[in-house]
Protein backbone atom coordinates (compact mmCIF):
# COMPACT_ATOMS: atom_id res chain seq x y z
CA UNK A 1 0.00 0.00 0.00
CA UNK A 2 1.31 3.60 -0.74
CA UNK A 3 -0.65 5.99 1.32
CA UNK A 4 -0.66 9.26 -0.84
CA UNK A 5 -0.52 9.98 -4.76
CA UNK A 6 1.47 13.22 -4.84
CA UNK A 7 5.01 13.20 -6.65
CA UNK A 8 5.89 11.11 -3.52
CA UNK A 9 3.37 8.38 -3.58
CA UNK A 10 3.39 7.61 -7.87
CA UNK A 11 7.13 7.65 -7.71
CA UNK A 12 7.12 5.33 -5.18
CA UNK A 13 4.93 3.36 -7.09
CA UNK A 14 6.73 3.23 -10.16
CA UNK A 15 9.86 2.59 -8.63
CA UNK A 16 8.39 -0.54 -6.23
CA UNK A 17 7.39 -1.86 -9.52
CA UNK A 18 11.08 -1.55 -10.83
CA UNK A 19 12.24 -3.72 -7.66
CA UNK A 20 9.52 -6.20 -7.34
CA UNK A 21 8.53 -6.97 -10.49
CA UNK A 22 4.85 -7.31 -12.24
CA UNK A 23 3.42 -10.00 -10.28
CA UNK A 24 3.11 -7.50 -7.18
CA UNK A 25 0.03 -6.22 -6.10
CA UNK A 26 0.29 -2.10 -5.53
CA UNK A 27 -2.90 -0.21 -4.07
CA UNK A 28 -2.43 3.86 -3.62
CA UNK A 29 -4.39 5.65 -2.02
CA UNK A 30 -5.29 9.19 -2.81
CA UNK A 31 -7.96 10.97 -0.65
CA UNK A 32 -7.95 13.96 -2.92
CA UNK A 33 -6.76 14.02 -6.42
CA UNK A 34 -3.91 13.29 -7.88
CA UNK A 35 -0.61 15.14 -8.04
CA UNK A 36 -1.29 16.72 -3.74
CA UNK A 37 0.63 19.64 -4.08
CA UNK A 38 1.00 19.89 -7.57
CA UNK A 39 -2.06 21.45 -9.01
CA UNK A 40 -3.51 24.09 -11.54
CA UNK A 41 -5.90 26.51 -10.97
CA UNK A 42 -7.98 27.82 -13.68
CA UNK A 43 -8.27 31.50 -14.73
CA UNK A 44 -10.51 33.04 -16.98
CA UNK A 45 -9.71 29.36 -19.10
CA UNK A 46 -6.15 28.59 -18.79
CA UNK A 47 -4.59 26.66 -15.94
CA UNK A 48 -1.34 28.03 -14.12
CA UNK A 49 0.62 25.85 -11.38
CA UNK A 50 -0.65 27.14 -8.45
CA UNK A 51 1.57 24.65 -5.90
CA UNK A 52 4.86 23.22 -6.93
CA UNK A 53 6.00 24.85 -9.94
CA UNK A 54 9.77 24.91 -10.85
CA UNK A 55 12.29 22.09 -11.45
CA UNK A 56 15.88 22.21 -11.30
CA UNK A 57 18.01 21.70 -14.05
CA UNK A 58 20.04 19.29 -12.06
CA UNK A 59 16.79 17.67 -11.08
CA UNK A 60 17.90 14.34 -12.71
CA UNK A 61 14.44 12.01 -11.22
CA UNK A 62 12.33 14.72 -12.82
CA UNK A 63 13.78 14.99 -15.90
CA UNK A 64 13.82 11.17 -16.21
CA UNK A 65 10.39 10.48 -15.56
CA UNK A 66 8.99 13.78 -18.07
CA UNK A 67 11.34 11.85 -20.62
CA UNK A 68 9.88 8.43 -19.73
CA UNK A 69 6.67 9.61 -20.10
CA UNK A 70 7.08 11.70 -23.25
CA UNK A 71 5.65 14.67 -21.40
CA UNK A 72 7.26 18.10 -22.90
CA UNK A 73 8.59 21.56 -21.49
CA UNK A 74 7.41 24.62 -22.96
CA UNK A 75 9.63 27.34 -24.21
CA UNK A 76 11.29 29.63 -21.04
CA UNK A 77 10.02 33.05 -21.09
CA UNK A 78 13.37 35.33 -19.60
CA UNK A 79 11.63 38.19 -16.67
CA UNK A 80 13.00 41.20 -14.95
CA UNK A 81 13.44 40.50 -11.11
CA UNK A 82 13.40 43.40 -8.65
CA UNK A 83 13.73 43.26 -4.85
CA UNK A 84 11.41 45.34 -2.93
CA UNK A 85 11.60 46.83 0.53
CA UNK A 86 8.14 47.90 1.61
CA UNK A 87 9.95 51.55 0.07
CA UNK A 88 11.98 51.43 -2.63
CA UNK A 89 13.64 48.38 -5.04
CA UNK A 90 16.68 47.87 -3.25
CA UNK A 91 17.75 45.71 -6.40
CA UNK A 92 16.05 45.76 -10.02
CA UNK A 93 17.14 43.74 -12.78
CA UNK A 94 17.55 44.71 -15.92
CA UNK A 95 17.21 43.30 -19.72
CA UNK A 96 21.04 43.86 -19.57
CA UNK A 97 23.13 40.87 -18.23
CA UNK A 98 26.32 43.02 -18.39
CA UNK A 99 24.58 45.33 -16.18
CA UNK A 100 22.97 43.08 -13.80
CA UNK A 101 26.82 41.54 -13.07
CA UNK A 102 27.80 45.48 -12.63
CA UNK A 103 24.98 46.23 -10.16
CA UNK A 104 25.45 42.75 -8.16
CA UNK A 105 29.10 43.95 -7.68
CA UNK A 106 28.59 47.29 -6.57
CA UNK A 107 25.96 46.71 -4.01
CA UNK A 108 27.32 44.06 -2.63
CA UNK A 109 30.66 42.89 -3.56
CA UNK A 110 31.77 39.16 -4.70
CA UNK A 111 28.63 38.07 -1.94
CA UNK A 112 26.67 36.96 -4.84
CA UNK A 113 29.73 35.57 -7.11
CA UNK A 114 30.56 33.21 -3.70
CA UNK A 115 26.94 32.09 -3.37
CA UNK A 116 26.61 30.86 -6.43
CA UNK A 117 29.93 28.88 -5.30
CA UNK A 118 28.84 27.98 -2.30
CA UNK A 119 25.53 26.37 -3.70
CA UNK A 120 27.44 24.95 -6.14
CA UNK A 121 29.82 23.38 -4.22
CA UNK A 122 26.65 21.77 -2.02
CA UNK A 123 24.82 20.90 -5.11
CA UNK A 124 27.89 18.76 -6.45
CA UNK A 125 27.75 16.60 -2.89
CA UNK A 126 23.75 16.51 -3.13
CA UNK A 127 24.33 14.71 -7.17
CA UNK A 128 25.84 11.83 -5.49
CA UNK A 129 22.48 10.34 -4.65
CA UNK A 130 21.99 9.76 -8.44
CA UNK A 131 25.24 7.34 -8.33
CA UNK A 132 23.98 5.65 -5.07
CA UNK A 133 20.78 5.17 -6.07
CA UNK A 134 21.66 4.11 -9.72
CA UNK A 135 23.60 1.66 -8.32
CA UNK A 136 20.75 0.03 -5.82
CA UNK A 137 22.19 1.71 -2.21
CA UNK A 138 19.28 2.57 0.66
CA UNK A 139 19.37 4.55 3.41
CA UNK A 140 17.74 4.03 6.93
CA UNK A 141 17.40 7.78 7.66
CA UNK A 142 17.48 10.54 6.10
CA UNK A 143 20.64 12.13 8.19
CA UNK A 144 22.26 8.82 7.16
CA UNK A 145 21.56 9.85 3.42
CA UNK A 146 22.98 13.49 3.83
CA UNK A 147 26.00 11.80 5.83
CA UNK A 148 26.81 9.86 2.30
CA UNK A 149 26.25 12.81 0.45
CA UNK A 150 28.01 15.59 2.20
CA UNK A 151 29.84 14.14 5.29
CA UNK A 152 29.17 15.72 8.94
CA UNK A 153 29.38 19.27 7.28
CA UNK A 154 25.82 17.83 5.88
CA UNK A 155 24.31 17.05 9.14
CA UNK A 156 25.40 20.35 10.49
CA UNK A 157 23.45 22.19 7.61
CA UNK A 158 20.21 20.29 9.57
CA UNK A 159 20.83 22.16 12.61
CA UNK A 160 22.54 25.57 11.94
CA UNK A 161 20.06 28.56 10.32
CA UNK A 162 20.92 29.72 7.22
CA UNK A 163 21.76 33.32 8.77
CA UNK A 164 24.50 31.50 10.73
CA UNK A 165 25.97 29.56 8.37
CA UNK A 166 26.01 32.62 5.90
CA UNK A 167 27.51 34.91 8.82
CA UNK A 168 30.15 32.54 9.20
CA UNK A 169 31.27 32.38 5.85
CA UNK A 170 31.18 36.14 6.04
CA UNK A 171 28.60 37.28 3.64
CA UNK A 172 27.43 40.33 4.81
CA UNK A 173 24.34 41.37 6.88
CA UNK A 174 23.10 43.50 3.98
CA UNK A 175 23.61 40.89 1.26
CA UNK A 176 21.95 38.45 3.59
CA UNK A 177 18.90 40.89 3.99
CA UNK A 178 18.75 42.10 0.97
CA UNK A 179 19.31 39.00 -1.62
CA UNK A 180 19.13 36.14 0.55
CA UNK A 181 16.18 36.97 2.68
CA UNK A 182 13.48 37.60 -0.70
CA UNK A 183 14.85 34.31 -1.98
CA UNK A 184 13.64 32.03 1.36
CA UNK A 185 10.63 33.99 1.26
CA UNK A 186 9.43 33.13 -2.23
CA UNK A 187 10.19 29.48 -2.18
CA UNK A 188 9.59 28.70 1.82
CA UNK A 189 7.42 32.04 2.84
CA UNK A 190 10.07 32.11 5.88
CA UNK A 191 13.16 33.71 6.43
CA UNK A 192 16.92 32.79 7.08
CA UNK A 193 15.77 31.32 10.13
CA UNK A 194 15.40 28.14 7.95
CA UNK A 195 18.05 25.35 8.13
CA UNK A 196 21.09 25.67 5.66
CA UNK A 197 20.50 23.04 4.09
CA UNK A 198 17.14 23.96 3.28
CA UNK A 199 18.51 26.96 2.55
CA UNK A 200 21.12 26.07 -0.25
CA UNK A 201 18.18 24.02 -1.73
CA UNK A 202 16.08 27.09 -1.92
CA UNK A 203 18.70 29.80 -3.22
CA UNK A 204 19.67 26.62 -5.53
CA UNK A 205 15.96 27.87 -7.27
CA UNK A 206 17.51 31.01 -8.77
CA UNK A 207 20.02 29.16 -10.97
CA UNK A 208 19.02 29.65 -14.85
CA UNK A 209 17.26 27.18 -16.87
CA UNK A 210 14.77 25.91 -14.13
CA UNK A 211 11.75 24.88 -15.90
CA UNK A 212 8.01 22.84 -15.80
CA UNK A 213 6.22 20.08 -17.01
CA UNK A 214 3.81 21.71 -20.74
CA UNK A 215 0.38 20.75 -19.11
CA UNK A 216 0.79 21.04 -15.70
CA UNK A 217 4.00 19.53 -13.37
CA UNK A 218 0.88 16.98 -11.66
CA UNK A 219 0.54 15.28 -15.62
CA UNK A 220 4.10 13.44 -13.86
CA UNK A 221 2.06 12.05 -11.14
CA UNK A 222 -0.64 10.67 -13.13
CA UNK A 223 1.66 9.42 -15.72
CA UNK A 224 3.48 7.52 -13.13
CA UNK A 225 1.06 6.05 -11.70
CA UNK A 226 0.16 4.70 -15.05
CA UNK A 227 3.08 3.10 -15.55
CA UNK A 228 2.91 1.47 -12.41
CA UNK A 229 0.25 -0.59 -13.28
CA UNK A 230 -0.78 0.52 -9.64
CA UNK A 231 -4.76 -0.05 -8.40
CA UNK A 232 -5.48 3.56 -7.22
CA UNK A 233 -8.24 3.59 -4.77
CA UNK A 234 -9.88 7.06 -3.76
CA UNK A 235 -10.54 6.91 -0.47
CA UNK A 236 -8.93 8.46 2.75
CA UNK A 237 -6.87 6.33 4.98
CA UNK A 238 -7.56 6.41 8.44
CA UNK A 239 -5.98 3.77 10.19
CA UNK A 240 -2.86 1.10 10.01
CA UNK A 241 -2.41 -1.77 12.38
CA UNK A 242 -0.67 -4.88 12.62
CA UNK A 243 -2.73 -7.92 12.17
CA UNK A 244 -1.89 -12.00 12.25
CA UNK A 245 -2.99 -13.85 10.05
CA UNK A 246 -3.15 -17.99 9.27
CA UNK A 247 -0.71 -18.60 6.18
CA UNK A 248 -2.19 -21.56 4.31
CA UNK A 249 1.49 -23.53 4.61
CA UNK A 250 0.39 -23.41 8.20
CA UNK A 251 1.79 -20.80 10.93
CA UNK A 252 0.82 -17.00 10.73
CA UNK A 253 2.01 -14.32 8.83
CA UNK A 254 2.35 -10.60 9.98
CA UNK A 255 0.08 -8.14 7.95
CA UNK A 256 -0.93 -4.47 7.99
CA UNK A 257 -4.43 -3.86 7.42
CA UNK A 258 -5.36 -0.74 6.03
CA UNK A 259 -8.43 0.81 6.90
CA UNK A 260 -9.99 3.95 4.97
CA UNK A 261 -13.42 5.23 4.01
CA UNK A 262 -14.53 6.47 0.73
CA UNK A 263 -17.92 7.14 -1.15
CA UNK A 264 -18.72 3.33 -1.30
CA UNK A 265 -18.61 3.80 2.53
CA UNK A 266 -15.36 1.74 4.91
CA UNK A 267 -13.09 -0.77 3.89
CA UNK A 268 -9.61 -2.53 4.86
CA UNK A 269 -7.66 -4.34 3.06
CA UNK A 270 -4.40 -6.19 4.17
CA UNK A 271 -0.71 -5.48 3.20
CA UNK A 272 2.70 -6.61 3.40
CA UNK A 273 4.33 -3.56 3.44
CA UNK A 274 3.35 -0.23 3.73
CA UNK A 275 4.78 3.53 2.25
CA UNK A 276 3.41 6.62 3.65
CA UNK A 277 3.63 9.30 1.00
CA UNK A 278 2.31 12.40 2.92
CA UNK A 279 3.19 14.77 5.96
CA UNK A 280 2.04 12.78 9.28
CA UNK A 281 0.30 15.64 10.48
CA UNK A 282 -2.99 15.65 11.60
CA UNK A 283 -4.45 18.40 9.26
CA UNK A 284 -3.11 16.89 6.37
CA UNK A 285 -3.26 12.97 6.75
CA UNK A 286 -4.97 12.20 10.53
CA UNK A 287 -3.37 8.37 10.41
CA UNK A 288 -4.11 6.77 13.55
CA UNK A 289 -1.28 3.90 14.10
CA UNK A 290 -3.24 1.49 16.09
CA UNK A 291 -2.08 -1.21 18.86
CA UNK A 292 1.66 -0.71 17.93
CA UNK A 293 3.82 -1.65 20.44
CA UNK A 294 5.74 0.48 20.88
CA UNK A 295 3.94 2.72 19.79
CA UNK A 296 4.62 4.91 16.62
CA UNK A 297 5.37 8.48 17.93
CA UNK A 298 3.69 11.45 16.84
CA UNK A 299 6.30 13.59 15.81
CA UNK A 300 6.36 17.81 16.01
CA UNK A 301 5.18 18.34 12.32
CA UNK A 302 4.38 21.84 12.09
CA UNK A 303 3.69 23.02 8.32
CA UNK A 304 3.93 26.37 6.99
CA UNK A 305 0.83 28.03 5.71
CA UNK A 306 1.32 29.80 2.10
CA UNK A 307 -1.75 31.26 0.07
CA UNK A 308 -1.15 31.59 -3.21
CA UNK A 309 -3.75 34.36 -5.22
CA UNK A 310 -3.76 34.37 -8.68
CA UNK A 311 -5.24 37.91 -9.78
CA UNK A 312 -6.07 38.87 -13.68
CA UNK A 313 -5.13 42.46 -13.62
CA UNK A 314 -3.39 45.82 -14.10
CA UNK A 315 -0.51 45.85 -11.42
CA UNK A 316 -0.70 49.48 -9.28
CA UNK A 317 3.05 50.84 -10.52
CA UNK A 318 2.95 53.47 -7.72
CA UNK A 319 2.31 51.26 -4.93
CA UNK A 320 5.39 50.01 -5.58
CA UNK A 321 6.73 53.60 -5.26
CA UNK A 322 6.98 54.29 -9.33
CA UNK A 323 5.80 57.69 -10.41
CA UNK A 324 5.93 56.55 -13.86
CA UNK A 325 3.95 53.48 -14.23
CA UNK A 326 5.58 53.48 -18.23
CA UNK A 327 9.06 52.83 -16.77
CA UNK A 328 8.10 49.88 -15.10
CA UNK A 329 9.23 46.41 -16.53
CA UNK A 330 8.83 43.76 -13.59
CA UNK A 331 7.61 40.73 -13.75
CA UNK A 332 8.88 39.44 -10.90
CA UNK A 333 8.81 41.17 -7.15
CA UNK A 334 10.78 39.50 -4.49
CA UNK A 335 10.52 40.66 -1.25
CA UNK A 336 12.29 41.74 2.14
CA UNK A 337 11.44 41.11 5.73
CA UNK A 338 9.47 44.16 6.78
CA UNK A 339 5.91 43.73 9.10
CA UNK A 340 4.64 46.67 6.95
CA UNK A 341 4.66 44.29 3.67
CA UNK A 342 1.46 41.65 3.91
CA UNK A 343 3.02 40.00 0.78
CA UNK A 344 6.22 37.51 0.36
CA UNK A 345 6.24 37.84 -2.96
CA UNK A 346 4.70 38.51 -6.73
CA UNK A 347 4.65 37.87 -10.42
CA UNK A 348 3.12 36.66 -13.88
CA UNK A 349 2.98 33.64 -14.46
CA UNK A 350 2.40 31.63 -17.62
CA UNK A 351 -0.70 29.30 -18.68
CA UNK A 352 0.65 25.89 -18.29
CA UNK A 353 -0.15 25.27 -21.83
CA UNK A 354 1.86 28.32 -22.67
CA UNK A 355 2.60 29.42 -25.88
CA UNK A 356 5.39 32.19 -27.15
CA UNK A 357 3.10 34.86 -27.94
CA UNK A 358 1.65 35.10 -24.32
CA UNK A 359 4.81 36.88 -23.87
CA UNK A 360 4.89 38.76 -20.11
CA UNK A 361 3.57 42.64 -20.31
CA UNK A 362 3.96 44.15 -16.90
CA UNK A 363 1.85 46.86 -17.06
CA UNK A 364 -0.60 45.46 -19.36
CA UNK A 365 -3.37 43.51 -18.07
CA UNK A 366 -1.82 40.14 -16.67
CA UNK A 367 -2.23 37.15 -14.27
CA UNK A 368 -0.04 37.55 -11.03
CA UNK A 369 0.64 34.79 -8.71
CA UNK A 370 0.54 36.84 -5.42
CA UNK A 371 2.44 34.85 -2.33
CA UNK A 372 1.72 35.47 1.31
CA UNK A 373 0.89 34.20 5.02
CA UNK A 374 -2.32 35.24 4.77
CA UNK A 375 -5.05 35.58 2.71
CA UNK A 376 -5.22 38.92 1.04
CA UNK A 377 -7.69 41.08 1.40
CA UNK A 378 -10.11 43.50 -0.72
CA UNK A 379 -8.56 46.66 0.51
CA UNK A 380 -4.92 44.95 -0.03
CA UNK A 381 -5.76 43.96 -3.66
CA UNK A 382 -7.09 47.37 -4.24
CA UNK A 383 -3.98 48.38 -3.27
CA UNK A 384 -2.10 45.89 -5.35
CA UNK A 385 -3.59 46.52 -8.11
CA UNK A 386 -5.47 49.28 -10.40
CA UNK A 387 -7.80 47.27 -12.04
CA UNK A 388 -8.29 43.85 -12.10
CA UNK A 389 -11.14 41.39 -12.51
CA UNK A 390 -11.08 37.51 -11.59
CA UNK A 391 -9.55 36.67 -7.80
CA UNK A 392 -8.38 32.99 -7.64
CA UNK A 393 -7.22 31.46 -4.12
CA UNK A 394 -5.44 28.24 -3.02
CA UNK A 395 -4.35 27.92 0.92
CA UNK A 396 -1.36 25.42 1.19
CA UNK A 397 0.07 24.04 4.58
CA UNK A 398 2.74 24.18 2.05
CA UNK A 399 6.31 23.12 3.15
CA UNK A 400 7.33 22.36 6.88
CA UNK A 401 7.53 25.67 9.46
CA UNK A 402 11.56 25.15 9.42
CA UNK A 403 12.67 25.23 13.14
CA UNK A 404 16.22 24.79 14.57
CA UNK A 405 17.44 22.15 16.09
CA UNK A 406 15.06 19.57 14.40
CA UNK A 407 15.43 15.76 14.11
CA UNK A 408 14.05 14.67 10.77
CA UNK A 409 11.61 12.30 11.50
CA UNK A 410 12.57 8.28 11.19
CA UNK A 411 11.83 6.38 7.28
CA UNK A 412 11.18 3.35 9.62
CA UNK A 413 8.13 3.89 11.55
CA UNK A 414 7.16 0.00 12.18
CA UNK A 415 9.03 -3.33 10.49
CA UNK A 416 7.32 -3.05 7.14
CA UNK A 417 5.96 0.23 7.28
CA UNK A 418 8.31 3.22 5.76
CA UNK A 419 7.76 7.08 5.84
CA UNK A 420 8.71 9.59 2.93
CA UNK A 421 8.01 13.34 3.97
CA UNK A 422 10.36 13.00 6.35
CA UNK A 423 12.98 14.43 4.08
CA UNK A 424 10.84 17.52 3.62
CA UNK A 425 12.90 18.41 7.22
CA UNK A 426 15.95 18.65 4.94
CA UNK A 427 14.61 20.46 2.59
CA UNK A 428 10.77 20.02 0.60
CA UNK A 429 10.46 19.77 -3.23
CA UNK A 430 9.36 17.73 -5.75
CA UNK A 431 12.50 16.02 -6.42
CA UNK A 432 13.39 15.84 -2.97
CA UNK A 433 9.99 13.67 -2.30
CA UNK A 434 10.79 11.65 -5.46
CA UNK A 435 14.66 11.15 -3.90
CA UNK A 436 12.92 9.50 -0.95
CA UNK A 437 10.57 7.45 -2.75
CA UNK A 438 13.38 5.60 -4.60
CA UNK A 439 14.99 5.36 -1.38
CA UNK A 440 11.95 4.09 0.01
CA UNK A 441 11.42 1.61 -2.52
CA UNK A 442 15.13 0.07 -2.36
CA UNK A 443 14.89 -0.21 0.95
CA UNK A 444 11.77 -1.92 1.55
CA UNK A 445 12.98 -4.47 -1.05
CA UNK A 446 16.43 -4.85 0.54
CA UNK A 447 14.51 -5.47 4.20
CA UNK A 448 12.39 -7.76 2.36
CA UNK A 449 15.00 -10.14 0.69
CA UNK A 450 17.76 -9.29 3.50
CA UNK A 451 20.17 -7.79 1.20
CA UNK A 452 21.72 -6.56 4.14
CA UNK A 453 25.06 -4.62 1.98
CA UNK A 454 22.44 -2.57 0.72
CA UNK A 455 21.61 -0.79 3.58
CA UNK A 456 23.68 1.93 5.12
CA UNK A 457 26.55 1.53 3.48
CA UNK A 458 29.32 3.76 4.47
CA UNK A 459 32.00 5.63 2.55
CA UNK A 460 29.81 4.72 -0.81
CA UNK A 461 31.62 7.37 -2.65
CA UNK A 462 34.76 5.74 -2.72
CA UNK A 463 33.46 2.17 -2.90
CA UNK A 464 31.85 3.57 -6.03
CA UNK A 465 35.14 5.42 -7.19
CA UNK A 466 36.94 2.41 -7.01
CA UNK A 467 34.25 0.33 -8.08
CA UNK A 468 34.81 1.81 -11.82
C1 LIG B 1 2.88 26.92 -3.07
C2 LIG B 1 3.97 25.89 -3.21
C3 LIG B 1 5.06 26.15 -4.05
C4 LIG B 1 6.05 25.19 -4.21
N1 LIG B 1 7.04 25.43 -5.11
C5 LIG B 1 7.88 24.41 -5.44
C6 LIG B 1 8.76 24.55 -6.54
O1 LIG B 1 8.76 25.56 -7.25
N2 LIG B 1 9.60 23.52 -6.82
C7 LIG B 1 9.59 22.37 -6.09
O2 LIG B 1 10.37 21.45 -6.40
N3 LIG B 1 8.76 22.21 -5.06
C8 LIG B 1 7.88 23.20 -4.73
N4 LIG B 1 6.99 23.03 -3.72
C9 LIG B 1 7.07 21.81 -2.90
C10 LIG B 1 6.50 20.60 -3.62
O3 LIG B 1 5.26 20.93 -4.20
C11 LIG B 1 6.30 19.48 -2.61
O4 LIG B 1 7.52 19.26 -1.91
C12 LIG B 1 5.92 18.16 -3.27
O5 LIG B 1 4.90 18.35 -4.23
C13 LIG B 1 5.46 17.18 -2.18
O6 LIG B 1 5.00 15.98 -2.79
P1 LIG B 1 4.55 14.76 -1.90
O7 LIG B 1 4.06 13.72 -2.83
O8 LIG B 1 5.65 14.37 -1.00
O9 LIG B 1 3.37 15.30 -0.98
P2 LIG B 1 1.89 15.75 -1.43
O10 LIG B 1 1.94 16.33 -2.78
O11 LIG B 1 1.36 16.56 -0.32
O12 LIG B 1 1.10 14.37 -1.54
C14 LIG B 1 0.47 13.74 -0.46
C15 LIG B 1 -0.88 13.20 -0.93
O13 LIG B 1 -1.42 12.38 0.09
C16 LIG B 1 -2.81 12.56 0.14
N5 LIG B 1 -3.27 12.15 1.46
C17 LIG B 1 -3.03 12.75 2.65
N6 LIG B 1 -3.59 12.06 3.65
C18 LIG B 1 -4.19 10.99 3.10
C19 LIG B 1 -4.95 9.91 3.64
N7 LIG B 1 -5.17 9.82 4.95
N8 LIG B 1 -5.43 8.97 2.80
C20 LIG B 1 -5.21 9.08 1.45
N9 LIG B 1 -4.50 10.08 0.89
C21 LIG B 1 -3.99 11.03 1.71
C22 LIG B 1 -2.98 14.05 -0.13
O14 LIG B 1 -4.28 14.33 -0.60
C23 LIG B 1 -1.91 14.29 -1.19
O15 LIG B 1 -2.41 14.16 -2.49
C24 LIG B 1 5.98 23.96 -3.51
C25 LIG B 1 4.90 23.70 -2.68
C26 LIG B 1 3.88 24.65 -2.55
C27 LIG B 1 2.70 24.31 -1.69
C1 LIG C 1 13.88 34.16 13.40
O1 LIG C 1 14.97 34.97 13.81
C2 LIG C 1 14.61 36.18 14.39
C3 LIG C 1 15.88 36.93 14.65
O2 LIG C 1 16.67 36.96 13.49
C4 LIG C 1 13.82 35.90 15.65
O3 LIG C 1 13.42 37.11 16.20
C5 LIG C 1 12.60 35.04 15.32
O4 LIG C 1 11.93 34.68 16.50
C6 LIG C 1 13.03 33.80 14.60
N1 LIG C 1 11.87 33.06 14.18
C7 LIG C 1 11.76 31.75 14.29
C8 LIG C 1 10.51 31.14 13.77
O5 LIG C 1 12.63 31.05 14.77
C1 LIG D 1 -15.40 6.93 8.03
O1 LIG D 1 -16.63 6.27 7.78
C2 LIG D 1 -17.29 5.83 8.97
C3 LIG D 1 -18.48 5.01 8.55
O2 LIG D 1 -19.02 5.44 7.33
C4 LIG D 1 -17.66 7.05 9.81
O3 LIG D 1 -18.29 6.62 11.01
C5 LIG D 1 -16.39 7.82 10.15
O4 LIG D 1 -16.73 9.01 10.83
C6 LIG D 1 -15.61 8.17 8.88
N1 LIG D 1 -14.37 8.75 9.31
C7 LIG D 1 -13.81 9.77 8.69
C8 LIG D 1 -12.52 10.24 9.26
O5 LIG D 1 -14.29 10.28 7.70
C1 LIG E 1 -8.43 12.73 13.29
O1 LIG E 1 -9.26 11.57 13.22
C2 LIG E 1 -9.89 11.23 14.43
C3 LIG E 1 -10.71 9.96 14.19
O2 LIG E 1 -9.90 8.96 13.63
C4 LIG E 1 -10.78 12.36 14.91
O3 LIG E 1 -11.31 12.05 16.16
C5 LIG E 1 -9.96 13.65 14.99
O4 LIG E 1 -10.81 14.74 15.28
C6 LIG E 1 -9.25 13.92 13.67
N1 LIG E 1 -8.38 15.08 13.81
C7 LIG E 1 -8.33 16.08 12.93
C8 LIG E 1 -7.39 17.19 13.24
O5 LIG E 1 -9.00 16.08 11.92
C1 LIG F 1 -2.00 52.55 -5.74
O1 LIG F 1 -1.01 52.76 -4.75
C2 LIG F 1 -1.04 54.05 -4.15
C3 LIG F 1 0.17 54.13 -3.22
O2 LIG F 1 0.14 53.10 -2.25
C4 LIG F 1 -2.36 54.22 -3.42
O3 LIG F 1 -2.42 55.53 -2.87
C5 LIG F 1 -3.51 54.03 -4.39
O4 LIG F 1 -4.74 54.08 -3.71
C6 LIG F 1 -3.38 52.67 -5.06
N1 LIG F 1 -4.48 52.35 -5.93
C7 LIG F 1 -4.73 52.88 -7.14
C8 LIG F 1 -5.92 52.39 -7.86
O5 LIG F 1 -3.99 53.71 -7.62
C1 LIG G 1 20.41 18.75 16.26
O1 LIG G 1 20.34 19.29 17.56
C2 LIG G 1 19.57 18.50 18.46
C3 LIG G 1 19.44 19.25 19.77
O2 LIG G 1 20.58 20.00 20.04
C4 LIG G 1 20.23 17.15 18.63
O3 LIG G 1 19.46 16.34 19.47
C5 LIG G 1 20.34 16.48 17.28
O4 LIG G 1 21.04 15.27 17.38
C6 LIG G 1 21.04 17.37 16.28
N1 LIG G 1 20.90 16.77 14.99
C7 LIG G 1 21.91 16.62 14.16
C8 LIG G 1 21.57 15.98 12.86
O5 LIG G 1 23.03 16.99 14.43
Amino acid sequence: AVIGAGIGGTSAAYFLRQKFGKDVRIDVFEKGTVGGRLATVNVEGKDYEAGGSVIHPLNLHMKHFVKELGLSVPDNQDSLMGIYNGDEFVFEESSWYIINVLKLLWNYGFNSLRMNMWVEDILDKFMRIYRYQAHDYSFSSIEGLLHALGGNDFIQMLNRTLDETMQKAGFSQKFIYEVVTPIMRVNYGQGVNISSFAGAVSLAGTDSGLWSVKGGNKLVCTGLLYASKAQLISGTVIAVEEKTRPKHTGGTVKLYEVSYNSTSGSASDLYDIVLVATPLNRKMANITFRNFNPPIPEFSNNYHQTVATFVHGRLNASFFGYKESSYFSLADIFTTENPKLFINSLGIVSPVQNKPEEAKQPMGEAVWKVFSKEPVTKEQLNLLFSAYDSVKEKKWLAYPHYSIPKNCPPVILHDRIYYLNGIEWAASAMEMSAIAAKNAALLSYHRWYRNADMIDQEDLNEKLKTEL
